[in-house]
């Protein structure tokens, strides 16, 4: 036996329940005898599936679905071509299928797989919803492409909200506020570190633009409970939930923030669990790179904190990106299973990258790496996974099995029949329209306007920009010098407001208000 082999065969040989993802080549032959697989346990050691477009990710993506759903473990999906909406329908047998799993003496069997759609327009799935309050000012800032400033305004008003004790559930309520704090309420703005009121002009203009773009009927109640995406079948297989995107490839920003609401959400709600034998769910992020586009610094921080965290929760994440590159590089390293598929290099530029992400491999003893790297066939990849003892195997030049269930997009029939028969997509058929900021504010003016018709004008209030319902202060009013801006924060107070939700959680544990507490991403927790 060769030392290839041996490698192989003892490197693989996971005595505990695997997902099989495909056999090891030798100058371009797969291996029947020798396989690459994934321990299940090893699954919330989270993962990256890259290469150019065309190579196979998506496909790669498809099957380790399929090996976590036959093994009672549901998944999430970030469907951004609708082309995995195939799982719902089995594999079409044809030559190249057949070919392919013959050379490591397989047979192709057809599978379909249960599948839950979801969706942040309600066209193709279950309309998927979160509160403005639960997503935060953080990831709502991403949304509406804030400046800090801005930002930093943003995260007041849903600090004046949290103190005032009026929910923002949905878009009228958040529109509600920044015209009430931009007109009648500016003068509550003063407590606030002197919001300037221009900018929470600027904030309702970017709200009224997103509002228009069909944004707004993602925002607000029922909100999507994580509980309704860890089922399994009747038949025991994993639910795979699919979050169809193909509708909104245009607003890249709402769906990146809205995968990174739902993985915060996880990371506040799931209990820890240390080490399971298998995962809770795991969680395909395709397109990853959006997430670190343009991202500040203090968000990519919290991501990798969210991944690293995650982890002891049961979840598992697995980021789908063409290089390696765009995965921010503290967030790359808690990624210990690896795919990589084919680069195609065109440029000088591609050849860079190539060089980059060959380094950012293991040493092999018996591939070139870089070579294989431009080499590789479409369905290849270089595998390198966590074995259970957390060591990562050595790598391997695999030729990725063939997804039993379909591999291509299909009829809105199949999306409409699957909805019909969803338990799940009655819960969130219909929208609950609570009493929240909006109506408060809404009674509060017209409480307010009242008052006026009834009584003789007041004497004009020395300050213009005092409310007329408003009691005049205690103390004499400071004049416009006294308050200064703060000193300079950190990067991490300014935007995720750290001492905001420590102010927040005191004055709950002070007065019996909720205990509201805004997290790493400005989401509420612990409600
Ligand atoms: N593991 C595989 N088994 C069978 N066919 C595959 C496999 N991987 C890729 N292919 C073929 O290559 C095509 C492109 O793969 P895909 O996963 O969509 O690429 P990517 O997501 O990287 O753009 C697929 O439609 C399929 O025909
Ligand atoms: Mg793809």
């Amino acid at each position: 036996m060769t030392s290839f082999d041996e490698t192989f065969q003892s490197a693989y040989a996971f005595n505990e329940p695997c997902i099989e993802v495909g056999n090891v080549t030798r100058d371009g032959s797969p291996r029947a005898d020798l396989t690459i697989r994934v321990p299940l346990r090893m699954f919330n050691r989270h993962g990256l599936i890259a290469g150019s477009t065309g190579t196979g990710k998506t496909r790669t993506l498809q099957l380790l679905a399929e090996g976590l759903s036959r093994n009672g473990v549901p998944v999430f999906l970030a469907d951004v071509k609708g082309d995995l909406a195939g799982m719902a329908l089995p594999g079409v047998v044809n030559d190249k299928l057949t070919a392919r799993m013959k050379s490591v003496g397989k047979d192709f069997v057809p599978a379909s797989f249960p599948v839950e759609f979801f969706s942040l327009t309600g066209a193709r799935g279950t309309q998927v919803r979160a509160t403005v309050s639960s997503f935060g000012p953080v990831l709502l800032g991403k949304i509406l492409d804030l400046t800090d400033v801005q930002q930093s305004v943003l995260a007041m008003v849903f600090k004046y909200c949290d103190d005032k004790q009026m929910p923002l559930l949905d878009f009228a309520d958040l529109r509600s506020v920044l015209v009430y704090l931009s007109d009648e309420g500016k003068a509550e703005l003063k407590q606030y570190g002197g919001m300037s009121g221009a900018t929470v002009g600027v904030l309702v203009r970017k709200m009224v633009e997103l509002e228009q773009q069909g944004a707004a009927r993602f925002f607000g109640e029922p909100e999507l409970e994580i509980a309704d995406l860890m089922r399994t079948s009747s038949d025991g297989r994993g639910i795979v939930n699919i979050l169809s995107l193909a509708d909104v490839q245009d607003k890249p920003r709402l769906y990146s923030t809205f995968l990174m609401w739902l993985l915060g959400q996880f990371y506040y709600r799931m209990p820890e669990v240390g080490d399971v034998e298998k995962p809770k769910l795991v969680f395909f992020f395709d397109e990853a790179h959006l997430l670190f586009e343009d991202s500040s610094s203090a968000l990519v921080e919290h991501i990798e904190q969210v991944a690293r965290l995650i982890r002891s929760k049961g979840i598992g994440v697995f980021f789908i990106t063409q290089t390696p590159k765009d995965v921010d590089e503290d967030v790359l390293a808690q990624l210990g299973n690896r795919v990589q598929h084919a680069v195609r290099a065109f440029t000088a530029k591609d050849a860079k990258n190539i060089r980059a992400t060959a380094s950012t491999f293991p040493e092999s003893e018996f591939y070139e790496v870089d070579k294989l790297l431009t080499n590789m066939g479409t369905g290849e990849a270089l595998v390198t996974v966590l074995n259970p003892k957390g060591i990562p195997t050595p790598v391997a030049s695999t030729q990725i099995l063939a997804p039993a269930s379909l591999m291509s997009a299909v009829d809105d029939s199949v999306y409409l029949q699957a909805i019909a028969m969803s338990s799940v997509a009655k819960k969130y058929a219909t929208p609950i329209d609570r009493e929240s900021a909006h109506e408060i504010l809404k009674r509060k003016l017209d409480e307010a306007a009242a008052v006026e018709q009834v009584e003789p004008p007041p004497p004009p209030p020395r300050q213009s920009d005092r409310a007329p319902w408003e009691a005049p202060d205690e103390a004499p009013r400071r004049t416009t010098t006294a308050r200064r801006p703060r000193k300079e924060k950190s990067a991490v107070d300014q935007i995720f407001g750290s001492r905001m939700a420590q102010n927040v959680a005191r004055q709950a544990t002070r007065t019996v208000t909720q205990s509201i507490v805004r997290g790493i991403f400005g989401m509420l927790k612990g409600r």
